[in-house]
């Protein structure tokens, strides 16, 4: 089976540099990708060398599997990530996860960029992801892979209500407040149009984006633990057409760029909690 090809590789790379195997993969989104700078012992698989993985294409985002440890604690981290507007599909998307529960891996923690649905929300903000909404396709449609989960997975609590505790109390500690919030995900590569950033706040979203609930559904129905993150990169309530304002992608890449010390600071106090 190729996931089982590529984990191998990936096993067999982790024991020839006599890492520990760890328990946490960090999917790095738009922004965080300076947490891999962070990663001590740090060993770094390109995409293109791993059997059966995809390169990444999108701005601000590179291709490799990073495995070390951050502070105390082995990680794996996806330095780029592969987004369904690239045109891949929703299988080569969520593949590197099942990779990953083949390994042995127990939780994924990911980040992303996002755009205000909610209106008190502000550029520069961190929004713990509470729940999804999801308007992608969906990623387990097909024969079910039963070695990985049921037919027809729960998704009560996808997102870990043990990791958003030590999230919101590592946040406490360090002074940084997090908003709570549904991450609606679509497929881009266009923003939303003014009527659509109204409906999603309508349909009780805070944030939307272009990624992460692919992962997450697969991730979900491999069992695995699940956090998410959001940075805010832009406010759709400017959006209205005598505002003069334009989404613009480099704005995107740079308001998550400087959100990404607070970010990392904060992935690695969950990360250290294991
Ligand atoms: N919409 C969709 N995806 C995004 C946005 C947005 O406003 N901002 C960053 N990613």
């Amino acid at each position: 089976m190729n996931y089982d090809e590529s984990a191998k590789h990936i096993l067999q790379k982790i024991a020839a540099a006599g890492l520990e195997m760890p328990e946490t993969v960090v999917i790095l989104g738009s922004g965080l990708g300076k947490l891999g700078s962070s990663i001590d012992g740090c060993l770094s698989l390109p995409y293109a060398e791993i059997p059966h993985f995809k390169t990444s294409t999108a701005i601000g985002h590179k291709g490799n599997l990073l495995v070390g440890r951050l502070g105390n604690t082995a990680i794996m981290a996806m330095q780029g990530r592969f987004h369904y507007y690239e045109g891949y599909t929703m299988q080569e998307v969520t593949y590197p996860i099942r990779v990953f529960a083949r390994m042995g891996i127990k939780r994924i923690l990911v980040s992303n960029a996002a755009g205000a649905v909610n209106p008190d929300y502000r550029v520069g903000d961190l929004m713990v992801i509470t729940d999804h909404i999801n308007f992608m396709p969906n990623p387990l449609i097909g024969p079910n892979e039963s070695l990985f989960g049921p037919r027809f997975p729960d998704m009560t609590e996808v997102y870990s209500r043990r990791l958003r505790t030590v999230a919101l109390a590592e946040a406490a500690r360090m002074g940084l407040t997090l908003r709570e919030g549904v991450y609606v995900a679509e497929t881009g590569p266009t923003y939303e149009t003014p009527a659509e950033y109204r409906m999603f706040r309508m349909l009780g979203a805070d944030a939307v984006g272009m990624s992460t609930v692919p992962e997450v559904i697969v991730a979900r129905h491999c069992g695995l633990e699940v956090f998410g993150i959001s940075v805010i990169t832009n406010q759709a309530h400017d959006l209205d057409s005598a505002s003069g304002f334009v989404n613009d992608g480099d704005d995107v890449v740079r308001e998550a760029d400087r959100a990404a010390d607070k970010m990392t600071n904060l992935f690695r106090k969950i990360v250290a909690a294991g």
